[in-house]
């Protein structure tokens, strides 16, 4: 068989990282993510675990050495441990470098040792306070305690835990200081996000919520002594090193420094579409060129390639002149951030 092609993107940008949403549904409804009364994908729009599989290990044939598993929540989807156990046969060949998940830890606590068996080894998890009332308001019904006992669930099976907290005026400024301590304590990394203009939040002002991480930053210099380091995980998170506890904060900053000129993954949604940015509308239907050609996969590598040979240059968010510019309609969970 020959090889299929490696994938390079117009601006030369080698395509290694594929983010894939396996379901759309999630457990919890953080206010500036999902409105409280979302609509979810039929069940029989889904790819099957299947197609999943299949798709995915022809991205990894195509030079995709970085696999994360998002949602929504994909820890609620029916039968996932046997789509993480089907994906570590390529962490046994070498070709997968990586196999991890982006999670809100409510289903950690069951599924952190079977996860590890599969070949997890690093684990994100999506929690922007530690105050369990805040915590409540933020996700409008999580239970705090579930998200802490998934957390040391993970933490005990052995697994590196990233915390990811979106950075949100009015809602989680006065708490940074406490998450910088605690993930110190426990020897978890912490990165913050500037939440960007997705989905379409009803009456909420994205302008009220934003808080620029140059502000953070900021904010965080006030208590704790910060200095850059070269740490690159892959992601587009830059890291500082914290003097006083050892730990590693990551600033993800798609508003006030875009890092669009390294990207090097695209993602694909829980139906089979790829997207090539996670800030613009254009996607490639996969799903249907994998149904029309079940045996055959080279129809697929051309139609990846011919994807990815559309990537664009980057996202246009912007609020720096007090407007939201370069919304997308979908939400963060069609494309699993
Ligand atoms: P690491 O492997 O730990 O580096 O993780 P990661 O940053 O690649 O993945 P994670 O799921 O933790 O991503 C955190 C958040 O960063 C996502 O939910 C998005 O909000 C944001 N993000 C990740 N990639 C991109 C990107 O290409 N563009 C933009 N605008 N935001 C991104
Ligand atoms: N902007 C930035 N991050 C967001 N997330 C969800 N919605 C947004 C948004 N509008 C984050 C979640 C989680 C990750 C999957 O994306 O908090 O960390
Ligand atoms: Fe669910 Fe994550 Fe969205 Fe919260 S941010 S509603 S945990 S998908």
């Amino acid at each position: 068989m020959p090889q299929p092609p490696q994938l390079i993107d117009p601006f030369a940008r080698a395509i290694t990282y594929l983010r894939v949403s396996v379901t759309d549904r999630c457990d919890l409804r953080c206010f500036y993510c999902m409105s409280e009364h979302m609509t979810f994908l039929p069940k029989k729009e889904l790819l099957t675990l299947e197609e999943l599989d299949r798709l995915c290990s022809a991205f990894v044939s195509m030079g995709v050495q970085k696999l994360r598993i998002t949602g929504g929540e994909p820890l609620v989807r029916k039968g996932i441990m046997n789509f993480f156990d089907a994906m570590s046969r390529h962490l046994a060949t070498g070709a997968l470098k990586e196999l991890t998940l982006t999670t809100n830890a409510t289903q950690l606590a069951k599924f952190a040792q079977p996860l590890w068996d599969s070949g997890v080894r690093r684990v994100n998890v999506s929690l922007d306070t530690l105050d369990e009332a805040n915590f409540a308001d933020i996700t409008r019904w999580g239970k705090f305690q579930q998200v802490m006992d998934g957390i040391d669930a993970a933490d005990k099976v052995g697994m590196k835990v990233k915390i990811n907290a979106v950075a949100l005026k009015g809602t989680n400024d006065h708490e940074v200081h406490n998450m910088v301590r605690w993930c110190g304590e426990r020897g978890f990394d912490l990165t913050f996000i500037e939440v960007m203009p997705m989905g379409d939040m009803g009456e909420l002002d994205r302008l009220d919520q934003y808080w620029s991480l140059k502000d953070v930053r900021k904010t965080l210099e006030q208590e704790w002594t910060l200095s850059d380091i070269p740490l690159n995980t892959g992601g587009p998170a830059t890291y500082v090193q914290v003097a006083e506890t050892g730990g590693r904060i990551g600033f993800i900053t798609p508003l006030t420094h875009n890092f669009c000129e390294s990207c090097n993954r695209v993602r694909l949604t829980c139906t089979g579409q790829l997207y090539m940015c996670l800030g613009q509308e254009d996607d490639a239907d996969l799903r249907q060129v994998l149904r029309t050609n079940p045996d055959d996969d080279r129809p697929l590598y051309q139609a990846i390639e011919n994807a990815i040979a559309r990537k664009p240059k980057g996202h246009d968010f912007d609020y720096s002149r007090q407007t939201v510019v370069g919304q997308v309609s979908r939400h963060m969970s069609h494309t699993g951030g």
